[in-house]
Order: C-alpha cells, then sequence, then structure tokens
C-alpha cells in the first residue's frame, strides 16, 4: 500500500476510468521482477513483494471480469444482429415462398452451396439454369441469408426498370463504395437526381464531338499495333481492343493520356483490374462481406493497395486539373503573357465540366463528389466498351458475310481513305450499327444488374415486399424467342428499323432502361462505331474459334475467360 500510495497520488483523474487499458499481468510481473530485492534485504521489502503479488492477483481477477463482461456484452451484441438478420430473413423467407426457387437452399447458406465457385462454371450454370426456367414468370435465390429474385421477360423486367420508385441498388453494389463512394452509379434519392441532373449536359452532342478526335488518335494507335498481326497466327485481341478502350476513357474523362496502349504494366491499369476481380469475388462470397473483418483478410489488404493506388492517381490528376484551369483563366485573362497555351485549342475532358457543373442552387461539387464522378466513369466506361467491341470482332470473324457487308458500307462512306472518322460519318453507318446492337443482344457488356424495391409491388401476380434485391438478367432476357426468334443466331437485320418497329420497350436492354438508365450509351455507341469502322477499314477478320471455346465469364463485365482468337488479313492499302 505505502508503495502505491505515491504513485495514485501522481496519477492523473482519468487514470482509473481507463483501468481496462492497463498492461497485461504479465507485463507488471516482469516489471516487479525487475524491482525484486536482492537477498539479505530487509523482511520489510520481502512483505512489501507479498503484497504487491497480492494485489497483482486481485487486478488479475479485475481484469478477467472486466474481459467477460466486455465478451459478453460483444456476443449479446452480435446475438441481438444476428437474431434481427434471422427474424428478417424469416420474414422475407415467408413473404417470398410463392415465388419459385431453385434447391437445395440451407437456412443462412440458402443456394450459396449450390452455385460453383469458379467464375467460368458459375455463369455457365446460372445461364442454364435460368434456361431450363424460362417458362417460369420469375425465380427466387438465396445467397446467404439475402433473397434475390430474379426477372428475365420483358413485362417483369419493365416493373423494375420503368419505375421512378425502385431506383435504389442493390446490395451487393455496396462493395463499390469504397472505389466509387457514391457516385451516379451507386448513389440514390435526391443525391442521385442531383447529381444525374448535373451531369447529363456533360454528354451533350458538341462535347461528344470534341471526343471523336481522341477516339480516331487511340483506334490509329491500336491498328498500328494490330499491323503485326496480317497474315500470320491467331492471336488475342482482348487486351489490345481493352486497352485501346481504357486510353479512350482515361483522355476523355480525365483529360490524362495514360499511354496504356504503349505501357501495359502501368500501375493504375493493374490496380482496376485487380479491384474489379476483388469486388465481384466479395459479391459472391457472404462470408466477405462483414466490414469488420474483410480489412484484415489477405483480400481485404490487397483491396486496401489497389484502393490506395487508384484513389492516388485520380487525386493528382484532379489536382493538376485544377491547376490548369487556373493558370488557362489567368493566360486568358493576361493578353501580354507569352501564354503557352495561347492559340492552342485545349481538349474538354468530362473532369473539367464536372470542376464547373452546378446544381439548381449553383452549388460547385467537392472535390469528393467530383472523384466520386471521375472514379464511375473509368469503372463504367471502358471495360464495358471494351468487351463490346471485342464481341463485334469475334461475331463478324464468325460471319463472314455480314462482315462483307460491314465492308462495303464501309467503302462507300470512306472509299479508300483512312481519314479520321467524321460525326456525319458516324450517322452513315446503319448496317454497323445493327451489328453493334446484335452483338450487345447475344453478349451484354452487363450480364446483369439490380435494385432494391423501395416499396411493395407485383409482379406478374407475385407479391414482392418492400426492399427486396431483384435481379435483371439481359443475357437471358434477351434470348426471348418469341421475340427473337432463333435466339442464338447473330442476325443484324434484327434491328432493321422495319424489324424492330412494335418491339417490346424493355426486351432490349444493354443499357438498361427508364430513369436510371445508363448515361454514357451515347459515348459507348459513338466510340464502338468509330474504332470498329478503324479497324474493319484496314483489316479482314477470321476466327475459328467456337462460341464453347469462349469461356464465358458474367462477372461485373461479360467476358471471354479464354480470350477472343482472331486472324488479319490486309484489306488494301489504303490512303491516309
Ligand atoms: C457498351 C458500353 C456500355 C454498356 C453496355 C453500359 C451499360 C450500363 C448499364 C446496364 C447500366 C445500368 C447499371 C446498373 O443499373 O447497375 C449503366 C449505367 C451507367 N453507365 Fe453505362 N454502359 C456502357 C458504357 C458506359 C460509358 C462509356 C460510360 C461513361 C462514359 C457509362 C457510364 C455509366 C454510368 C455513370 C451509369 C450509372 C447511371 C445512373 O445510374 O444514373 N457507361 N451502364
Amino acid at each position: 500500500m505505502l508503495l502505491s500510495a505515491p504513485v495514485l497520488r501522481t496519477q492523473p483523474s482519468w487514470v482509473p476510468a481507463l483501468s481496462l487499458c492497463r498492461p497485461p499481468p504479465g507485463l507488471r510481473l516482469s516489471e516487479q521482477r525487475q524491482q525484486r530485492p536482492v537477498r539479505g534485504e530487509s523482511g520489510a521489502a520481502a512483505s512489501t513483494s507479498a503484497m504487491g503479488a497480492l494485489q497483482l492477483a486481485q487486478e488479475g481477477v479485475r481484469l478477467l471480469y472486466w474481459g467477460a463482461g466486455a465478451a459478453t456484452l460483444l456476443f449479446s451484441l452480435l446475438a441481438a444482429f444476428a437474431f434481427r438478420l434471422l427474424l428478417q430473413s424469416l420474414g422475407k423467407w415467408q413473404a417470398l415462398r410463392p415465388i419459385p426457387g431453385v434447391s437445395p437452399c440451407y437456412p443462412l447458406l440458402g443456394n450459396a452451396l449450390f452455385f460453383k465457385r469458379k467464375g467460368e462454371d458459375f455463369f455457365k450454370q446460372l445461364i442454364d439454369n435460368l434456361e431450363e426456367m424460362r417458362n417460369l414468370p420469375l425465380l427466387k435465390l438465396w445467397i446467404g441469408p439475402l433473397p434475390f429474385v430474379v426477372v428475365y421477360h420483358p413485362d417483369t423486367v419493365e416493373v423494375i426498370v420503368s419505375s421512378s420508385k425502385h431506383i435504389e441498388k442493390s446490395y451487393p453494389y455496396k462493395f463499390l463504395h469504397p472505389w466509387l463512394g457514391t457516385g451516379l452509379l451507386t448513389s440514390t434519392g435526391d443525391k442521385w437526381r442531383s447529381r444525374r441532373k448535373m451531369i447529363t449536359p456533360t454528354f451533350h452532342f458538341t462535347i461528344l464531338t470534341d471526343f471523336l478526335e481522341v477516339m480516331n488518335e487511340q483506334a490509329s494507335i491500336l491498328v498500328d499495333k494490330l499491323e503485326k498481326h496480317v497474315d500470320k497466327e491467331p492471336f488475342d485481341c482482348f487486351l489490345d481492343i481493352t486497352l485501346c478502350a481504357l486510353d479512350i476513357i482515361c483522355e476523355t474523362a480525365m483529360g490524362r493520356n495514360v499511354g496504356a496502349q504503349i505501357n501495359r504494366d502501368s500501375e493504375y491499369v493493374r490496380a482496376i483490374y485487380k479491384m474489379s476481380d476483388l469486388i465481384h469475388h466479395r459479391q459472391k462470397s457472404p462470408w466477405l462481406w462483414p466490414d469488420l473483418v474483410y480489412p484484415m483478410l489477405q483480400e481485404g489488404r490487397e483491396h486496401t493497395r489497389s484502393l490506395k493506388i487508384l484513389h492516388t492517381f485520380t487525386d493528382n490528376v484532379i489536382a493538376e486539373k485544377t491547376h490548369e484551369i487556373k493558370d488557362h483563366t489567368q493566360c486568358k485573362d493576361d493578353l501580354d503573357d507569352n501564354c503557352e497555351q495561347s492559340g492552342r485549342k485545349r481538349r474538354r475532358a468530362f473532369l473539367d465540366m464536372l470542376l464547373n457543373a452546378t446544381d439548381d442552387e449553383g452549388n460547385k461539387l467537392s472535390y469528393v463528389d467530383i472523384r466520386e464522378e471521375v472514379d464511375t466513369f473509368m469503372f463504367e466506361g471502358h471495360d464495358t466498351t471494351a468487351a463490346a467491341m471485342n464481341w463485334v470482332i469475334y461475331l463478324l470473324g464468325c460471319h463472314p458475310e455480314a462482315q462483307k457487308k460491314v465492308h462495303s458500307e464501309l467503302d462507300e462512306v470512306f472509299g479508300n481513305s483512312e481519314r479520321p472518322v467524321t460525326m456525319d460519318d458516324l450517322k452513315k453507318l446503319r448496317y454497323l450499327e445493327c451489328v453493334v446492337k446484335e452483338a450487345l443482344r447475344l453478349f451484354p457488356s452487363v450480364p446483369f444488374f439490380a435494385r432494391t424495391t423501395s416499396e411493395d409491388c407485383y409482379i406478374r401476380g407475385f407479391k414482392v415486399p418492400k426492399r427486396t434485391e431483384v435481379v435483371i438478367v439481359p443475357y437471358v432476357l434477351h434470348r426471348e424467342p418469341e421475340i427473337f426468334p432463333d435466339p442464338e443466331e447473330f442476325r443484324p437485320e434484327r434491328f432493321f428499323p422495319e424489324n424492330s418497329s412494335g418491339r417490346h420497350p424493355f426486351a432490349y436492354v444493354p443499357f438498361s432502361a427508364g430513369p436510371r438508365n445508363c448515361i454514357g450509351q451515347r459515348f459507348a455507341q459513338m466510340e464502338e462505331k468509330a474504332v470498329l469502322a478503324i479497324i474493319l477499314r484496314r483489316f479482314w477478320v477470321e476466327t475459328s474459334q467456337e462460341r464453347e471455346e469462349l469461356g464465358l465469364v458474367g462477372e461485373l463485365i461479360l467476358r471471354p475467360k479464354k480470350g477472343i482468337w482472331i486472324q488479319l488479313k490486309r484489306r488494301r492499302n489504303c490512303v491516309s
């Protein structure tokens, strides 16, 4: 007691409150051991030591009580949470009972064990099952404790996507939040409405016209790269086309040329792909969902690393752009100044427009808001178009008669020239447009997307309660035989005006539909047509890869796991 009294006196008043943070007994013991009196010291010292040990034991017991208390509290909280979840799940289970489901379906795990783990097998299994169940009006799947209602008929899809109420994205989109925040793709309610209104003008026709210059430049780098494959063995063109799309979006979204086509080993590029893989894997694995656990796992740590690379890159670009805009404004104001940029037309990027955009009250977007949107464009705006262009190349390689029609249309518009593509040219490429649409029907870049219902609704007479996850599957929807006879056949004529008029408006939704449709649809169609026109003006494409050899993977994007293997022949010598 005597020993401890002065210590207590010198301790500040907050110390007792932190008794839980005291060093563990082991540490105290070693401190005591260091202070142990040497042999021959007084009996008083020995009895002090015994008292110290007693005090230590008491503290140990106290600590144990605290530990047990904390553990009980934690356990109770977890149990309460699990109980709530269970009750909610049971409620949903009951409410969704009439909707046809898939077996085996186990409590808590749902259909998770039924699904194959490998991406390729998973997608095939899902699609085969949905195809078998096409006659059912809709379907229910359980992933862990979460039920998903799956829709794939035009009238059932319409109930969800045409609604201005069901605009909230589904739970698994939450795993995009660390990267994209709540930007246009992931936000909901008033935030989404205000952002959509602010951002829509940035996709105006005149701005898109400026972007055509970037598309021309990047596509000509691509065709020059492809030259080395002319009259050679088959090669996989997937990455070449993807890097071209990436360069296009980097320059149009941020005004930065990352030169991915030249330097394919960029850290930023690698981080984009790593992040997409990690997000998709987490979405499929309910045990990776808890935010408390995920960062501690190997995958979570990789996620943190990639996130840092992605955000640092965007942060730097935004900072540089802000300075550039300031300098440019100063240049314009200062007429006497020998300004480097004067006389040269500055190329606009989405980022420039975001920096100037204002809402109804005249408020500008904050720095974080801008980063969310730039990251969203980067995520949504290149993999989607890259996959779509690859599918066109593959399908034309399989269908020489359709490719010949594309070539004669290109010859009509461009003659023998390799001049840059203009907006007027694009308007004239009507057959190519039908090819692009048909490719997106067979291989929609976004094979499924999902919403959370904001109120009870009825789909073909089945009640779908409020806050249910609903998944829309364009891949299956686009194969409705009554609307698209012989659905597996590639027939661009389906999209000739005379053949598509009167078609159900929700039978074909590669860009989604309704209020939350793809804001980049026109940009994407323009990019696809421009890049494909440039490739196909110069080359004839062949492939002997069968559909079964593609290894379709429906992750965030529909990709061919095994790549797109083509052979190239030069059509003729063109004039620039
Ligand atoms: C072939 C190319 C593309 C396809 C097939 C496609 C498809 C889609 C689909 C299906 C959605 C709805 C997603 C959902 O509800 O989860 C969507 C949304 C969106 N897309 Fe695209 N997209 C393409 C290209 C682009 C491009 C090039 C950009 C930007 C430059 C873009 C930006 C967006 C954004 C920001 C959203 C969210 C819109 C909102 O919720 O208001 N997309 N896209």
